[in-house]
């Protein structure tokens, strides 16, 4: 069966703001990987819902409130759905992924946690799977072991096989890598961590808003994306837990909204989500990231991801006969992220040359200067794409990328 073109110029539409120009020519958006643009069906279901039902949640018996409090649980089941989790109770909405992870790190960590205990990261984390457990590890004296990824950038089985031992109690890892794109093979090191005895917390930023994901096949026993690298808005995400964790787990921050009941004398808390909800929640941010849930469904997350999978192979193909230029992270299974360095210029300049040619990447370390390290660099430049990218915006850093190569070659 061959499959239809990804109509990408009709998709493009949807999003108000890649029609302009930046420093006299077309925009081309190459930095989802930071942020993904919004689909006018996010911008308008979210002025929809404050011009006609906002309220505060949970709280009122009034008829806003109760709209408002539908609306915004009705999300939660979106959620569930699009990961595939077994139960709507194991979505708990939080500030973003940063958040979750350190939702996990401070309760459950800091209860199940004890000094000599283990956590296995992998060398590619981003610093928002880094730096939650070495605070746990200032706090109680737990260890961190990091697993090498090879030259390509991949993250072998064996190698964390390897980091494995009986005093690992959690492997938290990237899904994908945010600077090299490798998707890492999470079911099976999802397996390993529960042979071993562990949990595994799967950070899927990264990958959330690129392929479908399956949380109860991959069988994570925590899961967690941002809301704006999925279309939606900023200041929400997601933590998945199974629900037989979630449920041993203690709140983290206490407040309105997460209490049974309060006296001086004592507090009693709600079952989970709610547990972890204290205080107002973004709640149209919440209604934004379910009208993005639905935007990204209607289209498909295997034709998205065949889209992107296309423009990987065009774009690694056009850069690799630029001269002086080096991509950074061969794995054989990538997702769509492209980081490089050029012989003629630092990934600084290159950002800036790109960005008068109206070609908007990222350059930097990227929030993962362990990773660095570990490549012998201290930078790179970086396209990332979307279900918007084209295969003009492509044509577009190309010949940017040729301008760094006559301007400083
Ligand atoms: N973590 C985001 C990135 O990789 C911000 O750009």
């Amino acid at each position: 069966m061959t499959s239809l073109p990804f109509p990408v110029e009709r998709y493009r539409e949807d999003f108000p703001i890649l029609a302009q120009q930046i420093h006299g020519h077309p925009l081309a958006y190459l930095d989802t990987g930071a942020s993904a643009q919004k689909p006018r069906a996010v911008i308008e279901a979210m002025t929809r819902f404050m011009e006609n039902d906002y309220a505060n949640i949970h709280r009122g018996v009034h008829e806003l409130s109760q709209r408002a409090t539908d609306k915004y649980e009705a999300v939660r089941s979106v959620v569930q759905n699009f990961i595939k989790a077994e139960h709507d109770d194991e979505i708990v909405f939080t500030h973003g992924a940063t958040d979750a992870i350190n939702l996990v790190a401070q309760t459950w960590g800091r209860t199940f946690l004890k000094a000599g205990d283990e956590i296995v990261i992998t060398a590619l984390e981003h610093h928002a799977n880094i730096v939650p457990w070495q605070m746990l590890r200032e706090a109680f004296g737990i260890d961190l072991r990091v697993v090498p990824i090879t030259p390509e950038g991949e993250v072998r089985v064996e190698d964390v096989k390897a980091a494995l031992s009986p005093k690992t109690k959690l492997v938290a890892f990237a899904h994908v890598s945010n600077v090299l794109g490798t998707v890492l093979p999470a079911k099976e090191i999802v397996a390993l961590a529960h042979e071993a005895g562990a949990l595994a917390l799967v950070d899927g930023c990264q990958s959330i808003s690129h392929m479908p994901v399956d949380v109860r096949d991959m069988d994570a026993d925590f899961f967690v994306f941002s809301g704006h690298k999925l279309y939606g808005p900023t200041g929400i995400g997601v933590l998945y837990g199974k629900r037989e964790i979630l449920s041993r787990m203690p709140p983290w921050q206490g407040g309105g909204d997460m209490i049974a009941s309060v006296t001086f004398a004592e507090t009693t808390y709600k079952e989970p989500p709610h547990r972890f909800e204290a205080g107002t929640p973004p709640i149209t941010e919440v209604i934004g990231l379910g009208a993005a849930i639905d935007y990204v469904s209607a289209i498909g997350m295997n034709n998205i991801a065949q889209h992107e999978k296309d423009i990987l192979a065009y774009a690694t193909e056009k850069l690799s006969r630029v001269d002086g230029m080096r991509i950074v992270g061969q794995a054989k299974n990538k997702s769509g992220i492209i980081s490089f360095i050029m012989e003629q210029a630092h990934p600084h300049d290159i950002g800036t040359i790109l960005d008068r040619h109206g070609v908007a990447i990222r350059a930097g370390h990227h929030c993962a200067q362990p990773l660095m390290e570990h490549l012998g660099l201290v930078a790179t430049a970086r396209a990332s794409f979307g279900l918007y990218t084209s295969r003009e915006d492509i044509d577009a850093l190309v010949a940017a990328v040729e301008k760094v190569e006559e301007i400083f070659g």
